[in-house]
């Protein structure tokens, strides 16, 4: 059984979700950092690829959410695309998360309609606050950042460059600026976020 070593606010699997891990060879923490990475780097390509044709109505619902997820995760964990089934020392209750994702997707589209707020900080929102949801067993930061950009570049802006280290998946101090950040987000300021995401 491998032996996790979660960085500052990693989100720990239960003993369930860690049978779902995939490739047998993998025996500690950095060897899967590694295994991830090269799982994400395939769907940045499908991304780009599907990028031309997608418009943000289409990125803003449950089923992108979930094969973005999917094409994430699907040579690392079984569950990948499947929302969680216990709850987490964050996240909302896990019976809600399809309804509160819905509330969050209706929402962020009509900000975007309306044209609440600048491009950037709609982005910002709306990782804080599916982050926040937490709708995976795992890779949740990773995803609603990749959710972020998804929606930037479907506006034809560039994506965030989240403090120059996409996966911020080892506990350093870019990966403490960026939880303190969200933490303020928690207490609905979203500026520090907001320039760590532009940095
Ligand atoms: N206080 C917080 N408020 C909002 N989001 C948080 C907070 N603490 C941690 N997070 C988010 O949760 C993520 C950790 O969840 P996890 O599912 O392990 O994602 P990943 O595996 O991609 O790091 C962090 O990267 C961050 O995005
Ligand atoms: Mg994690």
């Amino acid at each position: 059984m491998i032996h996790y070593e979660y960085a500052v606010g990693a989100t720990p699997l239960d003993p369930d979700e860690s049978v779902g891990l995939i490739p047998s060879h993998i025996s500690n923490q950095s060897e899967l950092n590694t295994w991830e990475e090269a799982n994400i780097a395939q769907a940045e390509i499908w991304l780009d690829k599907k990028l031309k044709r997608l418009t943000s109505s289409m990125i803003l619902t449950e089923d992108f959410v979930r094969a973005l997820h999917l094409q994430m995760f699907n040579r690392t964990w079984r569950w990948s695309g499947k929302f969680r089934k216990s709850n987490k020392n964050i996240g909302v209750d896990w019976t809600y998360i399809s309804v509160k994702l819905d509330d969050l997707l209706k929402n962020i589209q009509y900000q975007m309609r309306q044209q609440i707020y600048s491009i950037d900080e709609l982005a910002i929102r709306f990782h804080h606050q599916l982050v926040w949801i937490h709708p995976f067993p795992n890779g949740n930061g990773r995803h609603a950042r990749m959710m972020a950009d998804s929606l930037l570049k479907s506006q034809g802006c560039d994506r965030f460059s989240w403090g120059g280290d996409y996966s911020l998946s080892t506990m350093n101090t870019l990966r403490k600026e960026y939880i303190d950040s969200l933490r303020k987000a928690d207490n609905a300021d979203y500026s520090e976020l907001i320039k760590f995401a532009r940095t």
